[in-house]
């Protein structure tokens, strides 16, 4: 069994790989900061599962800012602690995204290097790409970020690059494409959307709402994480996409989740938003020769259905 640090643990990717790790008898040194971006008691109940371990310990302190030594007497780094949202992050807002991802990655890198730790697996983002050319964009397609979002991912993205030329240290990055499931983000259009029929609101469509995502249940963006820090294959500084590899409009969400809710809520359709790319599609067969990944557990190819109906499930039944 190995010893992990699992940074922004009590975020929504962040809490679910903690439990996936503890359930094999990982040991998790678990940080998060708790930042604002959205409120702190849905964080404290993405962690209350994992509150019960014994092979579990939160430390509340900001990667920008702590002495991160103590932190780094583990067998790897997951490192998924950043600011998330594309849409937030123009104006005066990016210092946020400055800090909570390209400065607290920089720290964390420079720190985990200097203390020998042999493996960072980070989050990185499909924003890195921009616009979707057409087709399944595979990981050596250009990036063109068209957020500001997207270019702080970008730059992560470099700099673990630039670490893992000059320490011998590996870095894998996983470009995620949007993931759902139980406890996603509030700002996310699914959780958006099954709050507002559920509670009888009103769901803002950003745009005509016939842009695309490929999008990934949170157990396989999971699975694909462990098993990059697992997989016993010399690395240098990789990088995945993990897309599931079920395509849906906006407009296909609302019609899906009104009949799992059975009931509507009210649309208003808004101008689009900027920095939205209006198609996001992955090619995964990187992840797949060389992770031994395959996003099967919701057969995401045929019906993204199941995945949603479970994010339903855990918004009616409260669960953590
Ligand atoms: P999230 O906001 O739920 O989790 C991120 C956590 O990081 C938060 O709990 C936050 O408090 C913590 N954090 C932020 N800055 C920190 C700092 N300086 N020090 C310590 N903790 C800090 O977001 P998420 O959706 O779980 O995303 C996790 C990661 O995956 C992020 O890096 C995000 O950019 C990336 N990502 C997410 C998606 C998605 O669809 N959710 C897709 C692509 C990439
Ligand atoms: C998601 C995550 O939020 C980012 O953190 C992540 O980096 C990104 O995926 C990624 O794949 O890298 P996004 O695809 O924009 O970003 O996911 P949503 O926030 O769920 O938005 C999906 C679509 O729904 C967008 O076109 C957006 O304009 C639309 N939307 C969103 C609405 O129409 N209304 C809303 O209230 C929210």
């Amino acid at each position: 069994m190995s010893r992990y640090l699992v940074t922004g643990a009590a975020g929504f990717i962040g809490s679910h790989l903690v439990e996936a790790l503890l359930d094999c008898g990982d040991d998790v040194l678990a940080v998060d900061r708790f930042s604002s971006y959205y409120q702190r008691s849905l964080k404290e109940r993405n962690i209350a599962v994992a509150r019960d371990f014994d092979n579990y310990e939160l430390v509340e302190v900001d990667l920008a800012t702590c002495d991160l030594d103590p932190l780094l007497d583990v067998d790897g780094i997951f490192h998924l602690a950043g600011m998330p949202g594309v849409r937030t992050s123009w104006g005066v807002g990016f210092e946020y995204y400055v800090r909570d991802n390209i400065l607290a990655s920089q720290r964390l890198f420079d720190a985990a290097a200097r203390a020998n730790v042999s493996r960072i697996v980070y989050a990185s983002s499909s924003s890195v790409y921009g616009e979707n050319p057409g087709y399944r964009v595979a990981e050596g397609a250009p990036t063109l970020p068209v957020s500001p979002y997207g270019v702080t991912k970008l730059t992560v993205e470099h700099l673990a690059a630039a670490y893992a030329v000059a320490w011998p240290l590996e870095l894998i990055g996983l470009r995620y494409f949007t993931v759902y499931g139980p406890r996603q983000r509030p700002d996310m259009a699914f959780a958006r959307l099954i709050d507002a029929t559920v509670s009888g609101g009103e769901f803002l469509v950003y745009g005509d709402g016939e842009q695309t995502r490929d999008v990934t249940y949170v157990g396989d963006a999971v699975d694909a994480t462990i098993k990059a820090m697992k997989l016993a294959r010399p690395y240098i500084n990789v990088i995945y996409n993990i897309g599931g590899g079920s395509t849906l409009s906006v407009n296909d969400a609302i019609e899906l989740v009104w009949e799992i809710v059975g009931r509507k809520c009210e649309l208003i359709f808004m101008p689009p938003a900027r920095g939205d790319v209006r198609h996001t599609s992955a090619d995964s067969g990187l992840a797949q020769t060389f992770l031994g990944w395959h996003p099967i557990r919701w057969h995401p190819t045929v019906d993204v259905r199941p995945g949603l109906a479970a994010q339903v499930a855990a918004v009616l039944s409260k669960v953590p």
